[in-house]
Protein backbone atom coordinates (compact mmCIF):
# COMPACT_ATOMS: atom_id res chain seq x y z
CA UNK A 1 0.00 0.00 0.00
CA UNK A 2 0.88 3.49 -0.96
CA UNK A 3 0.80 5.69 2.42
CA UNK A 4 0.22 9.66 1.81
CA UNK A 5 2.16 10.24 5.12
CA UNK A 6 4.55 7.15 5.24
CA UNK A 7 6.31 6.26 8.15
CA UNK A 8 9.55 6.50 6.93
CA UNK A 9 10.40 7.58 3.47
CA UNK A 10 14.43 6.08 2.86
CA UNK A 11 14.26 6.57 -0.54
CA UNK A 12 13.84 10.12 -0.59
CA UNK A 13 16.26 10.25 2.17
CA UNK A 14 18.63 9.06 0.52
CA UNK A 15 17.88 11.32 -2.87
CA UNK A 16 18.20 13.90 -0.51
CA UNK A 17 22.17 13.23 0.20
CA UNK A 18 22.31 11.19 -2.42
CA UNK A 19 25.51 13.21 -4.12
CA UNK A 20 27.42 13.25 -0.80
CA UNK A 21 26.46 9.12 -0.11
CA UNK A 22 27.38 8.32 -3.75
CA UNK A 23 31.27 10.43 -3.59
CA UNK A 24 31.42 8.37 -0.67
CA UNK A 25 30.74 4.92 -1.05
CA UNK A 26 32.52 4.86 -4.52
CA UNK A 27 35.80 6.29 -2.50
CA UNK A 28 35.25 3.77 -0.34
CA UNK A 29 35.28 0.94 -2.87
CA UNK A 30 37.67 1.92 -5.20
CA UNK A 31 39.97 2.56 -2.13
CA UNK A 32 39.09 -0.85 -0.86
CA UNK A 33 39.11 -0.29 2.57
CA UNK A 34 35.93 -2.62 3.42
CA UNK A 35 37.02 -3.74 6.90
CA UNK A 36 38.00 -1.55 10.30
CA UNK A 37 39.99 1.03 8.42
CA UNK A 38 39.90 5.14 8.43
CA UNK A 39 36.76 5.96 7.57
CA UNK A 40 35.68 3.66 11.10
CA UNK A 41 38.34 5.06 12.96
CA UNK A 42 36.77 8.97 11.65
CA UNK A 43 33.37 7.98 12.61
CA UNK A 44 34.05 6.91 15.51
CA UNK A 45 36.31 10.01 16.92
CA UNK A 46 33.17 11.83 15.82
CA UNK A 47 30.43 10.10 17.23
CA UNK A 48 32.46 10.10 20.85
CA UNK A 49 32.85 14.50 20.57
CA UNK A 50 28.88 14.01 19.82
CA UNK A 51 28.15 12.16 22.87
CA UNK A 52 30.73 13.88 25.23
CA UNK A 53 32.70 10.37 25.41
CA UNK A 54 36.02 9.04 25.14
CA UNK A 55 35.92 5.92 23.21
CA UNK A 56 32.75 5.18 20.47
CA UNK A 57 32.89 1.51 19.36
CA UNK A 58 31.69 0.81 15.89
CA UNK A 59 29.76 -2.52 15.91
CA UNK A 60 26.64 -3.92 13.62
CA UNK A 61 23.94 -3.43 15.98
CA UNK A 62 22.28 -1.85 18.81
CA UNK A 63 22.15 -5.41 20.26
CA UNK A 64 25.54 -6.21 20.09
CA UNK A 65 26.58 -2.97 21.93
CA UNK A 66 24.14 -4.10 24.56
CA UNK A 67 25.51 -7.36 24.64
CA UNK A 68 29.85 -6.74 24.68
CA UNK A 69 28.82 -3.99 27.13
CA UNK A 70 27.19 -6.45 29.76
CA UNK A 71 30.08 -8.95 28.77
CA UNK A 72 32.80 -6.53 28.74
CA UNK A 73 31.81 -5.61 32.58
CA UNK A 74 31.54 -8.88 33.49
CA UNK A 75 28.00 -9.85 33.29
CA UNK A 76 27.42 -13.41 33.60
CA UNK A 77 25.62 -16.61 35.17
CA UNK A 78 23.50 -16.15 38.35
CA UNK A 79 24.04 -12.31 37.85
CA UNK A 80 20.79 -10.23 37.86
CA UNK A 81 20.43 -7.58 35.63
CA UNK A 82 17.05 -4.81 35.87
CA UNK A 83 15.87 -3.02 33.24
CA UNK A 84 12.26 -2.33 32.07
CA UNK A 85 9.66 -4.81 30.08
CA UNK A 86 8.48 -2.19 27.90
CA UNK A 87 11.39 -1.98 25.44
CA UNK A 88 12.57 -3.07 22.17
CA UNK A 89 12.95 -7.00 22.73
CA UNK A 90 16.76 -7.13 22.08
CA UNK A 91 17.64 -5.07 25.37
CA UNK A 92 16.14 -8.42 27.11
CA UNK A 93 17.97 -10.84 25.09
CA UNK A 94 21.09 -9.42 25.62
CA UNK A 95 20.98 -9.95 28.92
CA UNK A 96 20.28 -13.52 28.48
CA UNK A 97 22.58 -14.11 26.14
CA UNK A 98 25.19 -13.20 28.87
CA UNK A 99 23.95 -16.11 30.88
CA UNK A 100 22.13 -13.78 33.55
CA UNK A 101 18.75 -13.26 34.42
CA UNK A 102 16.89 -10.08 33.66
CA UNK A 103 14.66 -8.43 36.17
CA UNK A 104 12.09 -6.31 34.64
CA UNK A 105 10.42 -3.42 36.02
CA UNK A 106 7.17 -1.15 35.38
CA UNK A 107 7.69 2.13 33.36
CA UNK A 108 6.24 5.81 34.68
CA UNK A 109 4.03 8.01 32.50
CA UNK A 110 6.89 9.00 30.08
CA UNK A 111 7.04 5.31 28.85
CA UNK A 112 10.77 5.46 30.67
CA UNK A 113 11.92 3.40 33.49
CA UNK A 114 9.79 4.23 37.03
CA UNK A 115 12.59 5.74 39.25
CA UNK A 116 10.60 3.86 42.27
CA UNK A 117 10.16 0.48 40.87
CA UNK A 118 14.27 -0.12 41.13
CA UNK A 119 15.10 -0.17 44.92
CA UNK A 120 12.41 -2.75 45.43
CA UNK A 121 13.75 -4.91 42.41
CA UNK A 122 17.57 -5.16 43.83
CA UNK A 123 19.12 -8.12 45.67
CA UNK A 124 22.38 -9.23 46.45
CA UNK A 125 22.51 -11.00 42.76
CA UNK A 126 21.92 -7.71 40.84
CA UNK A 127 25.09 -6.32 39.24
CA UNK A 128 23.22 -3.53 36.31
CA UNK A 129 21.09 -1.57 35.48
CA UNK A 130 20.05 -0.76 32.33
CA UNK A 131 17.68 2.03 31.88
CA UNK A 132 16.50 2.42 28.39
CA UNK A 133 15.90 5.60 26.85
CA UNK A 134 12.62 5.25 25.13
CA UNK A 135 11.63 7.38 21.78
CA UNK A 136 14.15 9.55 22.32
CA UNK A 137 13.63 10.85 25.69
CA UNK A 138 16.35 10.01 28.43
CA UNK A 139 15.90 8.16 31.83
CA UNK A 140 15.77 10.44 34.83
CA UNK A 141 19.70 10.33 35.30
CA UNK A 142 19.78 11.99 38.65
CA UNK A 143 17.62 9.70 40.37
CA UNK A 144 19.02 6.79 38.21
CA UNK A 145 22.94 7.63 39.25
CA UNK A 146 22.40 8.49 43.06
CA UNK A 147 20.04 4.77 43.08
CA UNK A 148 23.71 2.96 41.06
CA UNK A 149 26.11 4.33 43.56
CA UNK A 150 24.02 3.42 46.64
CA UNK A 151 24.18 0.24 45.88
CA UNK A 152 27.09 0.08 43.78
CA UNK A 153 25.71 -1.27 40.09
CA UNK A 154 26.67 -0.85 36.79
CA UNK A 155 24.69 1.62 34.60
CA UNK A 156 25.11 0.56 30.79
CA UNK A 157 22.96 3.01 29.04
CA UNK A 158 20.31 1.59 26.35
CA UNK A 159 20.42 4.94 23.83
CA UNK A 160 19.38 3.21 20.93
CA UNK A 161 16.43 5.32 20.26
CA UNK A 162 17.94 8.39 22.01
CA UNK A 163 21.23 9.83 20.20
CA UNK A 164 21.15 13.52 20.63
CA UNK A 165 19.03 13.10 23.88
CA UNK A 166 19.88 15.25 26.74
CA UNK A 167 19.16 15.66 30.24
CA UNK A 168 20.33 18.17 32.05
CA UNK A 169 22.54 19.66 29.39
CA UNK A 170 24.61 15.63 29.48
CA UNK A 171 23.71 13.05 26.42
CA UNK A 172 22.67 9.40 26.30
CA UNK A 173 25.15 7.39 26.28
CA UNK A 174 27.77 9.20 28.73
CA UNK A 175 26.24 8.79 32.11
CA UNK A 176 27.00 5.17 32.74
CA UNK A 177 30.19 2.41 32.19
CA UNK A 178 28.52 2.33 28.55
CA UNK A 179 26.17 3.67 26.10
CA UNK A 180 24.75 1.63 23.42
CA UNK A 181 23.00 2.88 20.06
CA UNK A 182 21.66 1.62 17.11
CA UNK A 183 22.24 2.36 13.36
CA UNK A 184 19.63 0.43 11.79
CA UNK A 185 18.43 2.12 8.97
CA UNK A 186 15.28 4.21 10.60
CA UNK A 187 16.79 5.16 13.98
CA UNK A 188 17.74 8.87 14.20
CA UNK A 189 21.02 8.24 13.02
CA UNK A 190 20.57 5.14 10.39
CA UNK A 191 22.55 3.22 8.15
CA UNK A 192 22.02 1.57 4.65
CA UNK A 193 21.86 -1.83 6.95
CA UNK A 194 22.12 -2.60 10.06
CA UNK A 195 24.69 -0.55 12.43
CA UNK A 196 25.26 -0.07 15.99
CA UNK A 197 28.17 1.47 18.48
CA UNK A 198 29.01 1.58 22.18
CA UNK A 199 30.20 4.72 23.92
CA UNK A 200 32.47 4.63 26.61
CA UNK A 201 34.55 6.78 29.59
CA UNK A 202 36.00 3.19 30.09
CA UNK A 203 39.63 2.31 28.64
CA UNK A 204 39.18 -1.19 29.84
CA UNK A 205 35.77 -1.53 28.92
CA UNK A 206 36.79 0.45 25.33
CA UNK A 207 39.74 -2.04 24.81
CA UNK A 208 37.64 -5.11 25.29
CA UNK A 209 34.76 -4.51 23.08
CA UNK A 210 37.05 -3.17 20.19
CA UNK A 211 38.73 -7.24 20.96
CA UNK A 212 35.50 -8.58 21.33
CA UNK A 213 33.91 -7.38 18.37
CA UNK A 214 36.35 -9.23 15.69
CA UNK A 215 36.77 -12.85 17.20
CA UNK A 216 39.14 -11.35 20.44
CA UNK A 217 41.64 -10.52 18.42
CA UNK A 218 44.55 -7.90 19.02
CA UNK A 219 45.07 -7.46 15.16
CA UNK A 220 48.48 -5.76 15.69
CA UNK A 221 50.08 -8.98 17.42
CA UNK A 222 47.55 -11.46 16.32
CA UNK A 223 46.84 -12.91 19.74
CA UNK A 224 43.33 -13.93 20.07
CA UNK A 225 42.33 -12.75 23.93
CA UNK A 226 38.72 -13.75 24.38
CA UNK A 227 36.50 -15.96 22.82
CA UNK A 228 34.74 -13.30 20.73
CA UNK A 229 32.29 -12.12 18.32
CA UNK A 230 32.18 -10.75 14.33
CA UNK A 231 30.09 -7.86 14.72
CA UNK A 232 32.07 -4.92 13.41
CA UNK A 233 30.22 -1.88 12.07
CA UNK A 234 31.33 -1.97 7.86
CA UNK A 235 33.33 0.20 7.04
CA UNK A 236 31.33 1.56 4.03
CA UNK A 237 28.22 1.71 6.90
CA UNK A 238 30.76 4.00 9.27
CA UNK A 239 31.23 6.44 6.11
CA UNK A 240 27.88 6.65 5.44
CA UNK A 241 26.96 7.38 9.12
CA UNK A 242 29.49 9.78 9.18
CA UNK A 243 28.53 11.62 6.39
CA UNK A 244 24.84 11.27 8.19
CA UNK A 245 26.15 12.68 11.94
CA UNK A 246 27.13 16.14 10.39
CA UNK A 247 24.04 16.56 9.30
CA UNK A 248 21.82 15.36 12.67
CA UNK A 249 21.36 18.62 14.85
CA UNK A 250 20.01 19.98 11.94
CA UNK A 251 17.48 16.58 11.75
CA UNK A 252 16.83 16.56 15.64
CA UNK A 253 15.95 20.06 15.33
CA UNK A 254 13.26 19.01 12.88
CA UNK A 255 12.10 16.12 14.68
CA UNK A 256 11.33 18.53 17.24
CA UNK A 257 9.84 20.88 14.63
CA UNK A 258 7.32 18.09 14.01
CA UNK A 259 6.67 17.14 17.50
CA UNK A 260 5.38 20.57 18.25
CA UNK A 261 3.48 20.90 15.04
CA UNK A 262 1.63 17.51 16.68
CA UNK A 263 1.51 19.86 19.79
CA UNK A 264 -0.34 22.58 18.13
CA UNK A 265 -2.29 20.85 16.58
CA UNK A 266 -3.13 17.81 18.97
CA UNK A 267 -3.49 18.98 22.65
CA UNK A 268 -6.60 19.82 23.18
CA UNK A 269 -8.34 16.86 22.12
CA UNK A 270 -9.15 15.18 25.26
CA UNK A 271 -9.05 11.53 24.56
CA UNK A 272 -5.36 11.92 23.62
CA UNK A 273 -2.01 11.94 25.90
CA UNK A 274 1.19 13.48 24.03
CA UNK A 275 4.40 12.97 24.73
CA UNK A 276 5.37 16.37 25.92
CA UNK A 277 6.19 15.05 29.84
CA UNK A 278 7.40 17.82 32.11
CA UNK A 279 11.08 18.60 33.16
CA UNK A 280 12.89 21.15 32.09
CA UNK A 281 15.88 19.19 32.26
CA UNK A 282 15.09 17.28 29.57
CA UNK A 283 16.14 17.57 25.75
CA UNK A 284 13.68 15.32 23.68
CA UNK A 285 14.58 13.88 20.63
CA UNK A 286 11.55 12.66 19.17
CA UNK A 287 12.73 9.39 17.59
CA UNK A 288 9.11 8.26 17.91
CA UNK A 289 6.18 10.66 18.64
CA UNK A 290 3.93 8.53 20.77
CA UNK A 291 0.41 9.28 21.40
CA UNK A 292 -2.15 7.34 24.13
CA UNK A 293 -5.36 6.47 23.53
CA UNK A 294 -8.39 4.14 24.76
CA UNK A 295 -9.08 3.83 21.05
CA UNK A 296 -5.82 3.02 19.79
CA UNK A 297 -6.78 0.35 17.40
CA UNK A 298 -10.04 2.10 16.05
CA UNK A 299 -7.61 5.34 15.31
CA UNK A 300 -4.60 3.34 13.59
CA UNK A 301 -7.19 1.79 11.54
CA UNK A 302 -8.91 5.12 10.64
CA UNK A 303 -5.54 6.83 9.84
CA UNK A 304 -4.80 3.76 7.65
CA UNK A 305 -7.79 4.28 5.66
CA UNK A 306 -7.07 7.44 5.20
CA UNK A 307 -3.20 6.57 3.99
CA UNK A 308 -1.13 7.60 7.11
CA UNK A 309 1.02 5.31 8.37
CA UNK A 310 1.52 4.56 12.28
CA UNK A 311 3.18 1.75 13.74
CA UNK A 312 2.58 0.09 17.58
CA UNK A 313 5.84 -0.48 19.91
CA UNK A 314 4.54 -2.78 21.27
CA UNK A 315 1.26 -4.63 21.17
CA UNK A 316 1.78 -7.11 24.07
CA UNK A 317 4.37 -7.46 26.78
CA UNK A 318 7.72 -8.98 26.59
CA UNK A 319 6.68 -11.90 29.19
CA UNK A 320 3.46 -12.60 27.09
CA UNK A 321 5.97 -14.26 24.22
CA UNK A 322 5.82 -17.39 26.34
CA UNK A 323 8.64 -18.82 24.34
CA UNK A 324 11.09 -16.38 25.71
CA UNK A 325 10.20 -17.72 29.50
CA UNK A 326 10.96 -14.69 31.12
CA UNK A 327 8.53 -15.25 33.84
CA UNK A 328 5.13 -13.98 35.28
CA UNK A 329 5.00 -10.54 35.95
CA UNK A 330 1.78 -7.96 35.91
CA UNK A 331 3.57 -4.31 35.44
CA UNK A 332 0.21 -2.59 34.95
CA UNK A 333 2.00 0.70 33.35
CA UNK A 334 3.66 -1.76 30.43
CA UNK A 335 0.39 -3.80 29.92
CA UNK A 336 -1.68 -0.20 29.33
CA UNK A 337 0.83 0.91 27.14
CA UNK A 338 0.71 -2.19 24.56
CA UNK A 339 -3.14 -1.19 24.16
CA UNK A 340 -2.99 2.13 24.20
CA UNK A 341 0.25 3.42 22.55
CA UNK A 342 0.51 4.90 19.01
CA UNK A 343 3.49 6.35 17.11
CA UNK A 344 2.96 8.97 14.59
CA UNK A 345 4.82 9.90 11.63
CA UNK A 346 8.22 12.22 12.48
CA UNK A 347 11.01 11.59 10.29
CA UNK A 348 13.37 13.98 8.03
CA UNK A 349 11.65 14.25 4.72
CA UNK A 350 8.34 14.51 6.19
CA UNK A 351 6.42 18.00 5.21
CA UNK A 352 4.45 20.35 7.20
CA UNK A 353 1.72 19.56 4.84
CA UNK A 354 1.69 16.12 5.49
CA UNK A 355 2.36 16.49 9.68
CA UNK A 356 -0.91 19.11 9.41
CA UNK A 357 -2.99 16.01 7.17
CA UNK A 358 -2.23 13.76 10.05
CA UNK A 359 -3.36 16.52 12.53
CA UNK A 360 -6.71 16.64 10.66
CA UNK A 361 -7.46 13.22 10.13
CA UNK A 362 -7.07 12.55 13.96
CA UNK A 363 -8.82 15.30 14.68
CA UNK A 364 -11.77 14.38 12.24
CA UNK A 365 -11.45 10.53 13.67
CA UNK A 366 -12.40 12.42 17.41
CA UNK A 367 -14.89 14.77 16.19
CA UNK A 368 -13.15 17.63 16.53
CA UNK A 369 -12.90 20.99 13.96
CA UNK A 370 -9.60 22.04 12.68
C1 LIG B 1 15.29 0.37 22.70
C2 LIG B 1 16.08 -0.47 21.75
N1 LIG B 1 17.06 -1.24 22.22
C3 LIG B 1 17.83 -2.00 21.42
C4 LIG B 1 17.61 -2.01 20.06
C5 LIG B 1 18.46 -2.92 19.22
O1 LIG B 1 19.10 -2.26 18.18
P1 LIG B 1 19.45 -3.05 16.81
O2 LIG B 1 18.17 -3.25 16.08
O3 LIG B 1 20.39 -2.15 16.10
O4 LIG B 1 20.08 -4.34 17.21
C6 LIG B 1 16.61 -1.23 19.51
C7 LIG B 1 16.35 -1.23 18.06
O5 LIG B 1 15.27 -1.29 17.59
C8 LIG B 1 15.81 -0.44 20.37
O6 LIG B 1 14.83 0.31 19.91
Amino acid sequence: MTYRVPFVEPGKHYLNLKDKIDTTITDVFAKGDLVMRKQLRDFEEHLATFVGTKYAIGLNSGYHALHLSLFAAGISSGDEVITVAHTFVATISAIVHCGAVPVLIDVDKDYNMAMDKIEPAITSKTKAIIPVHLNGRLCNMDKLMTIAEKYNLMVIEDAAQSLGGKYNGKSAGSFGLAGCFSHYPFKILGGFGDGGALTTNDPEIARKTTLLRYNGEDRETGEYHYHGYTCLLDNVQAAVLDVKLKHLPRWIERRREIAELYHQGLSDIMELSLPHFEGEKYFDVYQNYVIRTKKRDELFSYLKEHGIETLIHWKKPVWEHTRLELGQYHLPETESLCKEVLSLPVNTEITDNQVSYAIECIRNFYGYSL
